[in-house]
């Protein structure tokens, strides 16, 4: 089964400090801001009306996720095939958006998928991180399997990696080598944001990036270092709200028909299939901390 959705496009943030939000978002990653509504305000990496979500609240942390639909599946198709999962779905227009479906999925999370999304093409920035995009989000889920099944066998996501058996489980809709990465809870977790991952240029553009984050005050706190499940050169800082947000490049291409990764020198066998791995570093720069450790002192 081919994915039904083929783009992450947005997440949305809930915070008590907005404003700071806002700020990080528009002056140190550099992105438009494209619309304010109800308090809410909405941000763009240059293309879409949105990639990012910031809405005022009394707490911080996720508020939604947003995907873009196959249009040969269409949103009728999808409703049906999550009702029949047995979750419920209503439909909104959205700031951006004339129709979506929003729910939420097995973990918790509100989820919104649509086949348009307003497009103002409102230019990439040359100031900031210069993020080219929203590539992938981390979270700790609740129903860990009802979560991946329905991820793969609802709305047919592929599975790529995995770290330990309910570490990290790495899912893709697209070419690329994850868009999302499920962590199982422990029974007593919530569901949490784990991490936010954006795409910049290349690994080149690290260095920049992380003297742009120190001149503002954001130290870098893992990284630049090459992941094993992914290859993906990452470095690791935390916004306002301390969520865990990591710079990337070079993430590895999934080949679905081949079920492997298109190969690449520093692979460390070829093919690169999905696989089980044991750590998370190619390097051996393994961190000393669990970047969990963040989600859990919250
Ligand atoms: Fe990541």
């Amino acid at each position: 089964m081919a994915p039904k959705v083929f783009r992450l496009v947005y997440a949305g943030f809930k915070s008590a400090q907005p404003e700071k939000m806002v700020e990080y978002y528009r002056d140190i990653q550099g992105m438009n801001v494209t619309e304010e509504v109800d308090g809410a305000t909405f941000l763009s990496f240059g293309f879409d009306h949105h990639n990012v979500g910031i809405y005022p609240a009394d707490t911080k942390g996720l508020q939604n996720i947003a995907y873009q639909v196959d249009p040969e599946v269409g949103l009728d198709n999808l409703q049906k095939d999550i009702e029949e999962f047995g979750i419920s779905v209503e439909r909104k227009a959205l700031p951006g958006i004339e129709e979506a479906l929003v729910f939420n999925d097995p973990s918790g999370v509100e989820i919104h998928l649509f086949t348009d999304i307003e497009q103002p093409a409102t230019g990439f920035t040359w100031s900031g991180l210069e993020i080219y995009k929203l590539g992938h989000i981390a979270l700790r889920v609740q129903n860990f399997d009802d979560t991946m099944k329905f991820y793969t066998e609802v709305l047919g996501f592929y599975q790529t990696d995995k770290i330990g058996e309910h570490f990290a489980n790495f899912i893709t809709c697209n070419y690329e080598h994850h868009v999302i990465n499920f962590i199982a809870a422990e029974p007593e977790q919530a569901t949490q944001l784990h991490h936010i991952a954006y795409q910049i240029k290349d690994s080149s553009h690290h260095t920049k990036a992380a003297d742009w984050l120190f001149k503002h005050d954001y130290d870098t706190i893992w990284g630049p270092q090459r992941h094993t499940a992914g290859s993906n050169i990452a470095a690791y800082h935390l916004d306002p709200d301390e969520h865990v947000v990591e710079l990337y490049a070079d993430i590895d291409v999934y080949i679905p028909e081949l079920n492997m990764m298109e190969p690449r020198e520093w692979h460390q066998e070829l093919p690169y299939r999905p696989k089980m791995w044991e750590g998370l570093s190619a390097w051996g720069t393994e961190y000393d901390f669990d970047l969990g450790g963040y989600v859990d002192e919250k």
